[in-house]
């Protein structure tokens, strides 16, 4: 059933460092998205720990985290039905080299580590991580 739902995403260090954010941002409204709330901050490893906790085990961890902190990151709550998986459809595959055309890893990714964009996998998880950058 299609559902109106929000997903979290995040401009990623290596997007924001490049100036992405607005041409990022005008993909995702240009594509039926509406950014309900969004915020421009840089986080710690330690938070950048908790937030990646389900890769906890997976030896590229600790180099994850070190990058998700190096740098400030945008971080949006969007909305659209099915935004969840809209979002991943959009953002495209993980490794930047086997993203579709058209998504925003193909145009904007540079490697698999600096793949420009982070978005929530499941509705479950989108509430976790919307709870865990936006308390109040
Ligand atoms: O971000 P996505 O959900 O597509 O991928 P993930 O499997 O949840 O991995 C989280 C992040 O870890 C990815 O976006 C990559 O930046 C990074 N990663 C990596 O550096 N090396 C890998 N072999 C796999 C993921
Ligand atoms: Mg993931």
């Amino acid at each position: 059933m299609n559902q109106i739902e929000k997903t979290l995403s995040i401009i990623k260090p290596d997007a924001i460092e490049r100036n992405l954010s607005e041409d990022i941002k005008s993909i995702f409204l240009k594509n039926g998205f509406q950014i309900l709330n969004e915020k421009k901050i840089k986080i710690s490893k330690e938070e950048a720990e908790q937030f990646y906790l389900v890769h906890q085990s997976k030896p590229f961890y600790n180099e994850l985290c070190n990058y998700l902190s190096s740098g400030p990151i945008l971080v949006m709550i969007l909305t659209k039905e099915n935004a969840v998986s809209e979002n991943r459809a959009l953002m495209g595959a993980t490794d930047p080299k086997d993203a579709k055309e058209g998504t925003i890893r193909k145009k904007y990714g540079l490697s698999i580590d600096k793949n420009s964009v982070h978005g929530s996998d499941s509705t479950e998880n989108a509430v976790k991580e919307i709870n865990f950058f936006f308390k109040d």
